[in-house]
């Protein structure tokens, strides 16, 4: 008798168990991320660059400050220079419509978010948005999870160019498929968007994102300091560092992400924001600017507008950077140029000055060789170089040249 009673239990159990999507789905059907049909979006073939409201303005953000750096790009040379993309981070958002839509923040976005998209491709320049793979984002506005063809559908309809898509309250999720159901989605949504994903290398994406996103994060935040753990945030060393050992995954649509800039934003000095600048374009890294570009000194904007080290970056060929050389806190570091040329990158991480040199042994080079050489911020040649280059390097700065055949 006990056992009938149980066995009616079990029963009534199983047959009173909600039927949820997932118990239709097809066991053998093979997982979004592998479907063997996927290819990356195309998008991105050189490091994305343009400019993010978080590291300045975090939750305080507002339309007439994405206007403002919308005008500021476009007018003080910036746009010229190759930033293209006005994203803005967290906090945008106000909830969902009847129909699951989502909305701006109608205090802080009066306009609408359409109006303000117009108005940055009315400038010329292109329109970035940021969302979350979980119930809610970092900042605690709703995330896209359960509304990601929704929600890239909206942004299709909103003109956007550019998604961060960030990774609080994902609970169990897989990154993976939950990058991969987006990344479907906004092919859906029939618009050309590029794919930031931003789950701050937790699960080891250069392994499996680039042909879901065209960049991700390696690394924790980044925070406007030299060195050190501030909080749950990086200074700039310890995110060099675990950015450096992954160049093999970067390229031409995927990119390595050591976060967005801190260039301007006070809490470096104009030779350390050099040396961030320098080892960003060195790694092939997005050169997305972060500080308030509307009102920046001339140091700043000198340091934002160097084209001979953004050319590095946005090299052709799309190769990573890496280090050949240690010397206690002096190191060389070189990247392959699509011209057959390299830029070479002398760096003193010490508090002395340092006389640092790249050999050409250390290089790859044939001794023999004599190249031409071209120093990347004292903008002038350095003459025909052979065996090795030198320079002393001022403590926490950098010289980069770039080293041709001709
Ligand atoms: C995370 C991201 C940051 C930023 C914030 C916004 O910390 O890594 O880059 O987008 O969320 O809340």
């Amino acid at each position: 008798m006990a056992i009938i009673r149980t066995l009616m239990l079990a029963t009534a159990m199983v047959a009173a168990a909600p039927a949820t999507g997932q118990d239709l789905v097809d066991p053998n059907r093979v997982p979004p991320s592998q479907d063997p049909a996927r290819t990356a979006n195309g998008l991105a073939q050189t490091p994305p660059m343009g400019w993010n409201s978080w590291n300045k303005f975090a939750c305080k953000v507002d339309e007439k400050t994405i206007r403002a750096t919308a005008d500021a790009i476009a007018g003080n040379g910036m746009k010229d220079a190759g930033y293209q993309y006005v994203v803005i981070d967290d906090c945008w958002h106000g909830g969902r419509d009847a129909n699951g839509f989502i909305g701006q923040d109608a205090q802080r976005f009066p306009s609408g978010i359409k109006a303000l998209s117009d108005y940055v491709h009315s400038r010329g320049l292109k329109f970035g948005i940021y969302s979350d793979a979980g119930t809610k984002t970092c900042g605690g506005r709703p995330g896209s999870q359960g509304h990601e063809y929704q929600d890239a559908l909206q942004y299709a309809r909103w003109g956007v160019d550019y998604l961060k898509y960030d990774w609080c309250s994902t609970g169990t999720r897989n990154s993976e498929e939950a990058y991969a159901v987006m990344a479907d989605a906004l092919k859906a949504a029939g618009r050309p968007i590029v794919l930031s994903i931003c789950e701050w290398g937790s699960t080891r994406p250069w392994l499996w994102a680039a042909k879901i996103g065209n960049l991700w994060r390696t690394t924790s935040d980044i925070s406007d300091h030299w060195d050190g753990k501030h909080d749950y945030a990086l200074g700039i060393l310890p995110i060099v560092d675990q950015n450096a050992p992954l160049a093999a995954f970067a390229g031409p649509g995927h990119w390595n992400d050591p976060d967005m800039l801190e260039v301007g934003n006070g809490g470096m000095t104009d030779i350390e924001y050099r040396s961030h600048f320098s080892l960003w374009a060195m790694m092939a890294a997005p050169l997305i600017a972060g500080n308030d570009v509307a009102n920046m000194s001339p140091a700043t904007a000198a340091i934002l507008l160097n084209h001979e080290v953004i050319a590095v970056d946005q090299d052709a060929l799309g190769a990573q950077g890496h280090r050949v050389a240690t010397f206690g806190t002096s190191e060389v570091w070189t990247k392959p140029l699509a011209d057959g040329g390299r830029a070479v990158l002398l760096f003193n991480r010490g508090a002395k000055p340092a006389t640092i040199t790249a050999e050409w042994t250390a290089l790859g080079y044939p001794v023999s060789l004599a190249l031409t050489g071209r120093d990347l911020w004292q903008h002038k040649p350095v003459g025909r170089v052979q065996g090795r280059y030198t320079a002393t390097v001022a403590p926490h700065g950098v010289v980069i040249v770039t080293l041709r055949p001709s």
